[in-house]
């Protein structure tokens, strides 16, 4: 790792839009998280920052939605979030929010020095506008099928499925998530972000990691899937992109001609990286500069990938047009994380809420740090589930690294009183050997898996050491040597090497597990451990005394296992019938009522002339009668039907079914296997009366 004197690590700014599930945590935060710890324990000067992006259309639109302000949901979001970083221990230096007086004030000022500069273009462009509300549609507000994965529900900005970043008129049939109408193009004037000026430099920064032929950062060390992605923006040629919305909730555009907008959420969301820098440095009488203009610093902007356009794009050229500001040294995205073979979707609660894991595990946060460590999304999305979550808590961190570290200080405290034994210069030859290998080149190991953000595969080496421990100790079985007189030193000499072991797992295990940590050092009775003193084997001395074992990690019992995955289930999809499909994307209730369902009576019936499965058939409305043709001949014979009180929506445009005009249609409802029902009133109702 090149030397940086200093380390400015970012975790994305989570929308205070709701609360945290363990995607967001597996996502950045963890990983974010580790390094921070890694590099503390180092001993090296670092600012962790991250805080609640309570601006953009995810917040006025969730606002709405219950019927409250954007401030209400916004305090409301931030408190449950910033508690839930803080009970799973999350260890940020500053926790800050976009909503505070210092951020508006510092992405302001950012936004005016770079009109200032001329980096920004003014263009008025036409722009998907809702006529029934009077508004622009920006990113959340228009949605539309992906034009990249073909799913529905994707924003103007953003497809959430695939992680695509979009522009609003590349969306296939797009609607106003306001109304659900299909907006009008209407002219509007906004700031732009000419990217296109920024192709060259962005190009060779991305693909070479240098500036003007000047090494920034070392290139092969980022993901493959961020330069990809970055590359393929690139190739396809940057546009400029608006940095300004007509909303009202944000922080206002600063210039004239700015009245009635505010900046997108994407422009000042990553500058609440700077600001949240500067309250810190306030509070903690330090220089926010050093660490984000030195040349010296090291930043890393922890994120999920459908942050990667953002970060290693957007926001390098925000920074590189203003000018004095770094670049960041890397960008590590993860993939998704996906729950029990499905998706992860707060729309369906499809999701394992990080505040309700700390309630219904306590003090299992090391547990939970553990698995979704294990199976962490680096390189490709994977998959989280209960059952695996109990095989890793139970057969790796049970079983191995508390089955070992519970035996060592178990025997210590029943052959020596607690008293650390002579290791009698080691005089086991299994034990020279694993000495002398393993262990001295783990700390290397471990090192370089988290400096190249590989913290999977650093927790693995870390196991490993817990592994060797447990193997050496049940191999040496002193329990069975320690009634042979002869071998006194043998036994002494295991039992001082695994202490020395459990010592080494203390110090390794700190950013991955760091309550586990605590817990190894107060059962060792040291107050402290250096990393530096990794892979060493005099880290806890001769005589000295030890405190009682205490059981790092107890078994997950199957009914707690099953316990969540019914929660999981019965918060969603009503399970009862597991056959049934899943919810379809929510709409709002202005989509519902347009909808025109009147209870009517069927008049007529008779099979169609041209088609077995269809029923020709009249009906009256109330408001009238009409024919309407449906597929339910299987199923039904024609004077079964008439006279029937049935629902019909009958503002469903009229479409000819086999040579005859359908003028509506009858709402039935489906069993499992296909059989079928009218929908029909409890008790007789008048004909036209509305079904809501
Ligand atoms: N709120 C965004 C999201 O959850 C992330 C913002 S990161 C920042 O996707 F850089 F803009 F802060
Ligand atoms: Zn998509």
């Amino acid at each position: 790792m090149k030397e940086a004197k200093r380390h400015t690590i970012t975790a994305a700014l989570p929308y205070a839009n709701g609360p945290l599930h363990l995607g967001h945590i597996a996502g950045c935060y963890l990983p974010a998280d580790i390094y921070s710890r890694y590099l503390k324990a180092k001993g090296k000067d670092v600012l962790f920052v991250c805080g609640s992006d309570e601006h953009g259309a995810a917040i006025t639109l969730r606002a709405k939605k219950e019927g409250t302000t954007p401030q209400a949901i916004v305090d409301k979001n931030h408190a449950i979030i910033e508690k839930a970083f803080n009970d799973f221990g999350i260890e940020f230096d500053i926790y800050h929010r976009t909503s505070s007086k210092i951020h508006h004030e510092t992405a302001s000022e950012f936004f005016n020095d770079m009109h200032d500069k001329g980096a920004f273009i003014e263009q008025t462009t036409e722009q998907f506008y809702d006529e029934e509300n009077n508004q622009f549609l920006a990113d959340r507000y228009i949605v539309g099928t992906c034009p990249k994965c073909d799913s529905d529900g994707a924003y103007g900005d953003q497809c959430e499925k695939c992680g695509s970043t979009l522009s609003p008129t590349e969306l296939i049939n797009p609607k106003s998530t306001i109304s659900g109408n299909v907006p009008v193009l209407k002219e509007t004037t906004h700031w732009f972000l000419p990217m296109n000026d920024h192709e060259k430099w962005l190009k060779e920064w991305i693909e070479t990691g240098r500036l003007d032929g000047v090494e920034q950062h070392d290139a092969s060390t980022w993901r493959k899937q961020v330069i990809g992605q970055c590359k393929s923006w690139i190739d396809n040629g940057l546009l400029p992109r608006s940095i300004t919305r007509d909303l009202d909730w944000g922080i206002k555009v600063p210039v004239e001609g700015g009245e009635g907008k505010v900046l997108y959420v994407w422009f000042d969301a990553p500058i609440g990286y700077i600001s949240a820098s500067k309250q810190w440095a306030l509070d903690n009488n330090k220089n926010w500069e050093d660490y984000w203009k030195k040349e010296d610093t090291e930043l890393v902007h922890f994120i999920g990938k459908d942050n990667i356009v953002f970060h290693a794009i957007i926001f390098p050229i925000i920074l590189k047009s203003h000018g004095d500001y770094i670049l960041p040294t890397n960008v590590p995205a993860n993939e998704f994380l996906n729950l029990e073979g499905d998706k992860i979707s707060t729309s369906r609660n499809w999701a394992v809420w990080l505040h309700e894991y700390i309630e219904d595990f306590p003090n299992k946060e090391d547990e939970l740090r553990y698995v979704l460590t294990s199976i962490a999304p680096e390189t490709k999305d994977s998959e989280f589930t209960w059952k695996d979550y109990q095989t890793r808590v139970n057969s790796e961190l049970v079983a191995i690294l508390g089955n070992f570290v519970n035996r060592t200080i178990v025997l210590t405290h029943k052959y020596y009183d607690g008293i650390v034994p002579s290791s009698h210069n080691f005089a086991v030859d299994a034990m020279h050997q694993i000495t002398a290998g393993q262990l001295f080149s783990m700390k290397e190991k471990i090192e370089d898996s988290i400096e190249n953000y590989n913290f999977k595969e650093g927790l693995t080496e870390t196991m490993g050491l817990a592994r060797l421990g447990n193997k050496f100790l049940a191999d040496a079985e002193p329990w069975k040597l320690i009634k042979d007189e002869s071998k006194k030193e043998e036994v002494a000499a295991i039992l001082n090497f695994s202490l020395q072991v459990v010592a080494n797992l203390a110090i390794a295990v700190k950013p991955f597990l760091p309550n586990t940590s605590k817990k190894l050092l107060q059962q060792l009775n040291l107050n402290i451990l250096n990393w530096e003193d990794l892979g060493r084997l005099d880290l806890i001395r001769e005589g000295h005394q030890i405190n009682k074992a205490e059981l790092l990690y107890q078994k997950i019992e199957d009914d707690a296992i099953e316990a969540q995955i019914e929660k999981l289930k019965a918060t969603t999809v009503n399970q009862s019938n597991p056959k049934a499909k899943p919810m379809k994307d929510e709409i709002t209730f202005d989509e519902f009522i347009k909808m025109d369902i009147r209870i009517s009576t069927i008049l007529t019936a008779e099979k169609h002339p041209d088609a077995d499965k269809l029923l020709k058939m009249t009906v009256d409305t109330g408001i009238d009668e009409r024919t309407i043709v449906s597929g339910i001949a299987e199923h039904y014979k024609p004077e079964d039907v008439i006279g029937k009180q049935v629902s019909v929506l009958i503002n469903l445009a009229p479409r000819k079914i086999r040579g005859i005009e359908s003028q509506g249609m009858i709402l039935m409802a489906e069993n499992n296997e296909g059989s079928l029902a009218f929908v029909s009133p409890e008790k007789v109702i008048d004909n036209g009366g509305e079904v809501r």
